[in-house]
């Protein structure tokens, strides 16, 4: 039942992005995102597992990592961005496209329900209170899958000499020595980056980092560091002390959340 419907899903998913692939021009901007929903499925499985979920949650992981950026195909086509505050919600569009492909058809009420709420959910910068145990557990498997995937997307981007597609990092400016003062203050004080202060690259890279801050899965945290991205944006940044001081902060709150949970 399980597979069945997940491959079913993820067939009308294939079906739905190919109109887009099929267009000229924009492939680079649909194959990222393909590719990106490809292993963010990937990731929300291997979390789904390691954190012996509940059967019943299982394939409203799986379909949520599936259609969560469905909106972005229709957002950049559009509007020719990924910025959704020059454009439009694409966690919104995800569900109404969701539901105007049928890409849900056939889905148990029940599973439908969490995958359209988890979806909707994942961009928000913070996850409101939700009174469901179960979505709030689908919306927080599936934001952690997709940051960890974003990680992946964001260290590779920046470690191309010439950023070919700046769509990716959403347009920060380039500039290797620079970064605002509030994102780092943020940051240290264990808040989340918030996007109306990144400006530079090295702004972003920080607000990335804070994600640490936002993961709600032991096996996530394995994951981050496992795959090393962390240290990599640490590596990536300019001297500063007050990065080094961020650095021992961050190390140790791995090393805790890998400790407790
Ligand atoms: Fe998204």
């Amino acid at each position: 039942m399980n597979d069945g419907l997940v491959r079913l899903v993820s067939q009308r998913f294939d079906a739905f992005a190919s109109r887009y692939l099929e267009a000229p021009g924009d492939g680079f901007a649909y194959t990222l995102k393909v590719e990106h929903t490809r292993r963010v499925l990937d990731i929300a499985e291997t979390i789904a597992r390691e954190e012996e979920l509940p059967e019943r949650l299982v394939p409203a992981c799986r379909l949520a990592a599936l259609l969560h950026d469905v909106g972005r195909f229709p957002q950049y086509k559009q509007y020719h961005t990924f910025r959704d505050a020059d454009s439009a919600n694409h966690a919104a569009l995800s569900v109404t496209y969701t539901l105007r492909e049928k890409l849900l058809a056939n889905v148990p009420a029940e599973i439908r329900r969490l995958v359209l709420g988890a979806v909707y959910l994942h961009n928000k910068r913070i996850l409101p209170e939700l009174s469901s145990p179960d979505l709030r557990t689908v919306a927080q498997l599936l934001r952690d899958s997709d940051k960890l995937d974003i990680y992946r997307v964001l260290i590779a981007h920046f470690s191309q000499p010439e950023q070919l597609h700046p769509e990716v990092a959403l347009h920060v400016l380039n500039e290797p020595d620079k970064f605002s003062e509030p994102v780092l203050q943020a940051l240290l004080a264990r808040s989340y980056g918030d996007y109306r202060h990144i400006v530079y690259i090295n702004d972003f890279k920080l607000m990335v980092i804070g994600w640490l801050y936002d993961l709600n899965f032991r096996s996530s945290c394995r994951l981050l560091k496992e795959r090393g991205y962390l240290d990599e944006l640490f590596d990536s940044l300019p001297q500063h002390e007050r990065f080094d001081l961020l650095r021992r902060q961050i190390t140790q709150e791995l090393a805790q959340r890998l400790k407790d949970a």
